[in-house]
């Protein structure tokens, strides 16, 4: 979604740092973007289309300043054109704002202000502030005053930025939106997420709601609402600039597939003993739920339906809930642990989800992969899932890591009964991973069907969310109509959408009664002429009925799973590129959902 950069103390690189930190911020999703600069007068520049587009308009005459926001849009209030990009300006063109978030209060305070006289130039709900400051500065408040008395009138989620001509700082609040500070020895970041600013400092300072910034080429400074200065830690970041690059491959989403066997051993690192048939989640094996709610959106609620099973599994009862329904028809909770699942952390709907259990007085856990983030600093526990930055929209190695912390979590907090075959089999993830990827033929199977009118996957028990997110992943980067289903539903309804043009792809793993009820399925599509790609082990008879077979390592059921979603990102990637989709980042999606 909407991504802010800021940057104060880079003499004569403003304006370089600003667009390179837009750059990076390119894989949150926006349909517009803009700058800010001010230090000879306040310059502002700003075109609907990509960064690219940006850096064309800057070239006729680019706007210089030692002090800068900048800002990616992606449309919630007016379609993105020039006039609705980031920053906005008040009616003097003294003030200008970047902000991510709504303001769920700015008709009324429009309303207000155009009956006062100011004239506004775009749908939005952000250019409410920056005539809000405007109002203030006129009532001869001081620039950072300004700034405060605009914020106190706002209801909604923002991460707000501004910048006022002659004064060489930028006012920053939060609420309900992530905003972080970049400090360096002689330049301060301000961004909305911190690969904007990572090649140029490691050491960061998360906001909390409510805290407010000033940033000058001299100081930061973090104040409460009242005004009072608000001792913040600074943290380091641990990991590298260049995992934020795509080092040689052609899409960050073929990278960070291609990552999947270190994001597995990072995940697992310290926390598994073999020997001893444990793991080690620290503090979190005292949970003892007696029962579990996970909370979560997308691709992290597959995760959560995986990680409700195994709990399951273990006698725990456990639901998976979509978030965005939980928030506003929550359940009863009664005694259970509220997991919110989130690779961001900061997805709105996740977030509000797991607000509402907090104020029903639940215990929270954040399983998430970004330290610092919101979701981690809310919830009374956190789980890291250690995946390191995900950049490509589609979920891929946070999704498989996800699913490696929700089996410690199940085996950390329960008896598992089957835990040292498990813990044997978790520990052969990254090399069975790196098998698939050394050797699938994905490719060739997606090539094959790259034309087909709509793909069906289907899947049982741990299987069945490997389905759900087979289908979510090549929908969304190929635009293509895809839909998993649990393997005994399909005669209830989707079998009538099944012909000879929409290839089914079947996960079978195991022999047991399982995987022969989905070869049965398998037959019944088979019988319908449709093709048959059979994501398997080799246990079953499944290959006799199949068209094709991406195999995998024999293993775990619950290890399958991890290694059969691994052949099925390869074949939405490749069915992607076959099409010639903007893989990473593609058309109306967002990485980071702050909206609900
Ligand atoms: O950051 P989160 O895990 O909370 O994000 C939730 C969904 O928006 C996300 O999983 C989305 O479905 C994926 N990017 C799809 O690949």
């Amino acid at each position: 979604m909407c991504g802010i950069i800021g940057s104060v103390g880079r003499d004569g690189e403003t304006l370089d740092v600003l667009v390179h930190g837009l750059s990076k911020l390119e894989y949150r999703g926006y349909d517009s973007a803009g700058v800010a600069l001010t230090g000879d007068g306040l310059q502002t520049r700003k075109c609907a289309g990509e960064i690219d587009d940006l850096r064309a308009e800057l070239e006729h005459e680019p706007p210089a300043g030692v002090v800068g926001i900048g800002h990616t849009r992606w449309s919630t209030h007016g379609p993105p054109t020039d006039e609705n990009a980031h920053p906005h300006q008040d009616c003097t063109g003294d003030v200008a704002v970047v902000h991510n978030g709504i303001i769920e209060n700015y008709q009324s305070l429009r309303d207000e202000l155009v009956a006062a006289g100011h004239t506004f130039e775009s749908d939005t709900d952000t250019e409410v502030v920056p005539h809000l400051i405007e109002d203030a500065l006129a009532d001869g408040a001081g620039p950072e005053a300004a700034f405060r008395s605009a914020i106190s009138k706002l209801e909604g989620s923002y991460a707000v930025a501004a910048v006022v001509d002659g004064t060489e700082a930028i006012f920053a609040a939060r609420n309900d939106s992530p905003l972080v500070l970049g400090i360096d020895d002689d330049a301060y970041y301000l961004a909305s997420d911190v690969p904007a600013f990572r090649d140029h400092t490691d050491r960061v300072v998360y906001l909390e709601d409510g805290e407010f910034a000033t940033l000058r080429a001299d100081e930061w400074i973090v104040s409460d609402g009242t005004g009072e200065t608000v001792e913040k830690a600074v943290n380091t970041v641990d990991w590298d600039p260049e995992e934020t690059g795509k080092s040689g491959y052609e899409h960050f989403m073929l990278k960070e597939i291609h990552e999947q066997p270190r994001a597995l051993r990072q995940c697992l690192r310290g926390r598994v003993d073999e020997l001893a048939g444990e793991v080690d989640i620290g503090d979190l094996a005292d949970l003892s739920p007696t029962g579990v709610q996970f909370v979560a959106c997308g691709t992290s609620y597959h995760a959560a339906l995986y990680g409700a099973q195994l709990l399951r599994e273990a006698g725990i009862p456990a639901q998976a809930f979509l978030a965005s329904e939980y928030a506003t028809a929550t359940p009863p909770i009664g005694d259970a642990l509220v997991v919110g699942v989130t690779q961001s952390g900061e997805t709105a709907d996740t977030l509000s989800a797991l607000r509402e259990a907090r104020r029903r007085g639940a215990r929270t856990l954040a399983v998430t992969n970004v330290v610092g983030s919101t979701a981690a600093r809310e919830c009374d526990h956190v789980l890291y899932i250690r995946a390191g930055p995900e950049i490509g929209v589609a979920a891929t190695k946070t999704f498989v890591s996800q699913l490696a912390a929700l089996n410690l979590l199940a085996l950390g907090v329960t008896n598992c009964p089957d835990a040292r075959e498990t813990i044997a089999a978790l520990r052969e993830l990254p090399s069975d991973t790196q098998a698939i990827l050394d050797d699938s033929t994905a490719e060739s199977v997606a090539e094959q069907y790259a034309d087909a009118s709509a793909y069906f996957f289907i899947g049982r028990e741990h299987q069945y969310p490997v389905a759900l997110e087979g289908a979510l992943k090549l929908k969304e980067i190929t635009y293509k109509h895809a839909e998993g289903f649990a393997g005994g539903e399909l005669k209830h309804g989707p079998l009538a959408l099944v012909t000879d043009d929409t290839p089914v792809f079947a996960v079978v793993t195991g022999d047991d009664a399982t995987a022969t009820k989905l070869v049965g399925n398998v037959k019944e599509v088979e019988a319908r002429d449709a093709p048959v790609v059979a994501v398997t082990d080799g246990q079953s008879d499944v290959e006799r009925y199949a068209d094709e077979v991406l195999r995998i390592p024999e293993t775990h059921p619950r290890a399958a799973a991890v290694l059969a979603n691994v052949q099925l990102q390869l074949v939405a990637y490749h069915t992607a590129a076959r099409l010639g989709r903007s893989i990473d980042k593609p058309r109306n999606l967002a990485k980071s959902v702050t909206v609900e």
